[in-house]
């Protein structure tokens, strides 16, 4: 996944975002708070930014905007709570994600499902705690043997097996996963229970030749080809919160992308 991006402050953005400086935020009515003037400002700039950009420092930007820096914190601080940017500790604030849109959309099954008109369920198949192997540990940016949790489920739509679906998760984000139920949406539970909010993953699919136990899962002969779709997803800080193996019914299930042609 990427990492954020440092941006040196002698690169575009700072001076495009210091340009913006004081002169429209003092044109504006008196009676909009100054930290909502310079919050709109900000998210024009930030607009601009890909994500995980490093923004500059309080200081440059109460310098820049000349604004006092209880100003600039409110300013941030409504960005900060509206999942605009993220803080990492005492390195910065970045760019967040940008928010899930139809045509580049990070869906969950259970979206997906309702997107074409049928109804989600699933089973659990299994739960266990298990420790992180080396590919796993190098995919989360963990330690080898940290506590994963692994949730096996078979996912059906109109009561129809679709597919069979491995998550892991790292334990310590979300420490009694394994308790609670999980016979709902996955990303749901992650936004509600944990306050983890999926923003990016890697993907990859290819073809697979199905075999059991999996085939009878997915109630197909066994060697019936199969989409298996491995997810690497991250949350709005970049953190690596799930890795996914999901094998689709070749036969029930079709990708479809929008894809553009890149200006010249
Ligand atoms: C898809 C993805 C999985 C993800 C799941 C979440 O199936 N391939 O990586 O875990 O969606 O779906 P839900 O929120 O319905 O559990």
């Amino acid at each position: 996944m990427s990492e954020p991006i440092h941006l040196g402050l002698d690169q575009g953005y700072v001076s495009a975002l210091c340009r913006v400086k004081t002169c429209s935020l003092a044109g504006e009515m008196n009676d909009i708070p100054k930290h909502l003037l310079l919050r709109r400002e900000l998210e024009k700039d930030i607009a601009r930014l890909p994500p995980h950009a490093q923004l500059p420092t309080e200081r440059e930007l109460t310098a820049r905007f000349e604004v006092s820096r209880m100003t600039l914190r409110q300013a941030l601080g409504g960005l900060l709570d509206d999942g605009v940017i993220y803080r990492i500790g005492r390195t910065g604030t970045f760019v967040a994600e940008s928010r899930i849109s139809k045509d580049r959309s990070l869906t969950s099954f259970t979206e997906d499902m309702r997107a074409r008109g049928m109804v989600p369920s699933s089973s659990v198949i299994d739960v266990a705690a298990e420790p992180a192997d080396d590919t796993q540990a190098r995919d989360f940016r963990i330690e080898p043997d940290t506590p994963l949790a692994r949730i096996e489920r078979l996912r059906l739509a109109d009561g129809i097996p679709m597919c069979h679906e491995v998550v892991r998760v790292p334990l310590q984000l979300m420490p009694d996963i394994l308790t609670v139920e999980l016979t709902g949406s996955l990303y749901d539970l992650f936004a509600r229970r944990f306050r983890i909010r999926v923003a990016s993953s890697i993907q990859r699919t290819r073809a697979i030749a199905v075999d059991h136990p999996i085939a009878r899962w997915l109630m197909v002969p066994a060697k019936e080809p199969a989409l298996q779709v491995r997810r690497i997803t991250s949350d709005t800080t970049s953190q690596v919160v799930e890795i996914a193996t999901s094998t689709y019914r070749a036969d029930r299930y079709d990708f479809t992308h929008l894809i553009r042609r890149q200006s010249s």
